[in-house]
């Protein structure tokens, strides 16, 4: 049996359905049991319970063969690496006390940083504290920019009729398309074919600058005119902060960014076969930006 967390988010949904379509047997978790509803009509076993809670996540994690771990993105908490560390800490603890033997994480390119990368930090720590599990044999997947924060311009697409945000436009980065996580994680945990600690970065099919999304993104609404706006730190943190964002929440996601514009997160591996994924930003805005932009699909 394997333990997918997030079972319901966009990674976690994508493992937990392949490998269930692969015939293994998965234990699907999240909080909430409605969500969790389409999983268990696939075939999962659902469990429901809070990644702070070790207690339940011992629970989840007893006589597994392997467990895909994750951190729940949450911006709203006032400490937002002092939420990744919580986080980190139980899943370790739970994992040690269930002798878990394999472990995918999802962590992120740029986890190398120790400092100054907001929430990619978080994730460096995050793989520093799974590494101190006794017995786990680990691998880290390291993807790049998702795919899926595009969703979150749909708002300002409408409203104003651009993209913004404080990451430079020409600056061309590795992104990706969640689902192609989400597959890589189901094949790993299914052949458990890693030993002792390692890492896999992914880097979507090429690099893309958020100029060159734009223009993608634009063609596939119809508004071939789209384009994305650097706009001043300040200005994105008090934007951010409107949305509901903690303080602390958008400022590290600046500190992220300011780290990007300063060529700090780049990738460690050079592109090849095992690091790029195939799901291409023009298909990904066809399959779901534009019907969510239409109101159609998620985002919307
Ligand atoms: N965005 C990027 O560009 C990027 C790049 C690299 C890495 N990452 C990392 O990717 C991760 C996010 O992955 P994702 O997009 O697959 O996640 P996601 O879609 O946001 O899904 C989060 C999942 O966790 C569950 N969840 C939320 N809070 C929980 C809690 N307290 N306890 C238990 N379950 C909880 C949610 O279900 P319920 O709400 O129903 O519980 C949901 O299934 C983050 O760690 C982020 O740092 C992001």
């Amino acid at each position: 049996m394997i333990v997918i967390l997030g079972a319901t988010g966009n990674t976690g949904s994508v493992a937990a359905t392949t490998l269930l379509a692969r015939g293994e047997n998965v234990r699907a978790v999240g909080r909430r049991p409605e969500r969790l509803k389409k999983l268990a009509e696939q075939g999962a076993a659902v469990f429901t319970g809070d990644v702070l809670d070790t207690e339940a996540m011992t629970r989840a994690f007893t006589g597994a063969r392997a467990a895909y771990l994750m951190i729940p993105p949450d911006f709203t908490q006032a400490d937002m690496l002092g939420y990744q560390a919580r986080v980190a800490d139980s899943l370790a603890r739970a994992a040690e006390q269930a002798g878990l033997t394999h472990a995918v994480t999802l962590s992120s390119v740029g986890a190398q940083l120790p400092a100054g990368a907001g929430p990619i930090s978080g994730l460096h720590h995050f793989e520093q504290r799974i590494n101190q599990v006794r017995g786990l044999n680990v691998l880290h997947l390291r993807p790049g920019y998702f795919f899926e924060n595009f969703l979150m311009q749909i708002g300002a697409i409408r409203q104003f009729g651009m993209m913004g945000g404080s990451m430079r436009g020409d600056l061309a980065i590795a992104m990706l398309a969640t689902r192609d996580i989400g597959v890589r994680a189901a094949e790993a945990l299914s052949r458990l074919d890693f030993t002792g600690l390692q890492t896999r970065e992914l880097l979507g099919p090429r690099d893309l600058s958020l100029q060159e999304a734009a223009a993608i993104l634009g063609r596939a609404i119809g508004q071939p005119e789209l384009r994305y706006q650097q706009m001043p730190y300040e200005t994105f943190q008090a934007l951010l902060t409107q949305m509901g964002l903690s303080p602390d929440g958008a400022q590290r996601i600046n500190e992220m960014y300011r780290a990007f514009n300063e060529g700090r997160v780049v990738p460690q591996e050079k592109r090849g076969t095992d690091n790029t994924t195939p799901t291409t930003l023009e298909q990904w805005a066809n399959e779901v930006f534009a019907p969510a932009f239409r109101g159609q699909g998620v985002g919307a």
